[in-house]
């Protein structure tokens, strides 16, 4: 189903959805009704998201939940002290020892807080392993899934979402999910957004088309295991993981309609806007998702892509230009080289330049770009990268700061950029 935000209805049962509109808790096959809702209740219609869901067992029923370790997840932003220095990590290696997505998640950096409702966590992950009687699911955030290598098969609650490499998927906060990895392998990024739920930009003068299109935008239809058997329901909530019993699969809703759902993309329909005269565009134009704040044109977080697209401007320098900014970002590359490095961001990798960092192309971009020939166009081909942009600056982990992917030179690709300054020759 396509959409983004619609209020869709689906059923995997013929008449398991409630018939008669007036009368949504009378319910067939004997399920239970219950609502997921992931905005206030009184939230305004254009943001208000809940689904009624029709399950066979209501989402309590389950054992108590007790912590059990946390891993390599990490939840406390607002002790750690922000760095200025401009940050770069190779990939993370695939696991040797059997590990599944919730076991292969690693937090890089966030900033905010769940409980503040404000704010993400930036996780990678690196799997080889499915998730076989395990379900999990973050009261924290709602999870918006990078793959960059391997495909992801997303069990969830609402049915099955499939996704490959340069396509994202985001699972709303609550929503319970299995992971399996049908190519053995799996690895990615992770934003958690705990502050208001991801939504398309409005266009403006853009018009009524462009960037990414909401008919692009697919939900799952229902489907259901009606399973019994020594189950684990993993939560992620407070930062911390919890775990219980439960007795049968939680992927047990034959029906259900509402707004609030998971959803993938194929970043590869991105509708792509850029300069057809002169200079750049502010990189916003790249944006895909964002989650507003409570001040008008300010976002907590912006999920932004770099994709593969042609650069027209004349008299320019055509790669991402030299800049310092209010923002904190967090970069990644899911596929090819990104144009403004020469080397050493490849898939997989991350970077992080906080606010007011200086940082942009390195010595070896700069030359070739500063004598290309703009008089033409140019096409830049295989590339997907993209930017996880924050208000707030990015406090990496302990673990990230200490990982040996960090790289301790990547600094020296400004090293070599040459002073040019010459007051005598204009
Ligand atoms: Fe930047």
């Amino acid at each position: 189903m396509s959409g983004f935000g619609n209020e869709f209805a689906t059923e995997a049962l013929p008449g398991a959805l409630p018939a008669h509109r007036n009368s949504p808790q009378r319910v067939a096959y004997g399920l239970y009704a219950e609502q997921l809702s992931g905005t206030a209740f009184s939230a305004p219609r254009g943001q208000n998201r809940r689904s009624w869901l029709y399950r066979i067992r209501p989402a309590a029923q389950h054992g108590a939940f007790t912590r059990i370790d946390n891993g390599r997840l990490a939840s406390d932003f607002e002790h750690g002290a922000p760095s200025p220095n401009q940050m770069r990590w190779s990939p993370l290696p695939l696991p040797d020892a059997p590990t599944d997505f919730v076991d292969g998640l690693v937090t890089m950096a966030g900033n905010g807080a769940s409980a503040a409702m404000s704010g993400c966590a930036i996780h990678l992950y690196a799997a080889n392993q499915s998730m076989h009687g395990r379900y999990f699911y973050s009261g924290d955030g709602e999870l918006l899934i990078v793959p960059q290598q391997g495909r992801l098969a997303l069990a969830t609650e609402f049915g099955l979402l499939e996704v490959e490499p340069q396509e994202i998927a985001v699972i709303p906060r609550g929503v319970r999910f299995a992971v399996t990895l049908p190519d053995g392998e799996a690895r990615g990024y992770v934003c958690e957004n705990f502050g208001a739920l991801l939504r398309l930009p409005d266009l403006g003068p853009i018009g009524s088309n462009g960037l990414a299109n909401p008919r692009d935008f697919l939900t799952p239809v229902a489907r259901y295991e009606d399973l019994d058997g020594d189950f684990e329901l993993v939560a992620k909530f407070g930062g911390n993981l919890w775990r219980a019993d439960i007795g049968h699969s939680p992927l047990d809703v034959v029906a259900w309609h509402g707004n609030y759902a998971p959803y993938k993309y194929d970043l590869r329909h991105f509708n792509t806007i850029g300069s057809v005269s002169y200079d750049h565009p502010d990189p916003s134009i790249f944006l895909v998702l964002h989650a507003p704040s409570d001040t008008p044109g300010v976002d907590t977080l912006d999920f932004v892509i770099f994709p593969p697209r042609w650069l027209a401007g004349e008299d320019t320098f055509r790669p991402p230009w030299f800049h310092r900014n209010v923002a904190s970002e967090f970069m990644g590359l899911i596929h090819g080289a990104y144009d403004a490095k020469a080397e050493g961001f490849v898939p997989g990798g991350a970077s992080l330049h906080n606010c007011m960092s200086g940082h942009g192309p390195d010595a070896a971009t700069f030359d070739k770009a500063s004598s290309a020939d703009t008089s033409r166009p140019h096409r830049v081909t295989d590339t997907m990268a993209f930017m996880f942009e924050t208000r707030n600056p990015i406090v990496a982990t302990g673990q990230a700061s200490n990982s040996p992917q960090l790289q301790a030179n990547y600094q020296d690709c400004w090293a070599g950029i040459q002073h040019r300054f010459d007051p005598a020759k204009r």
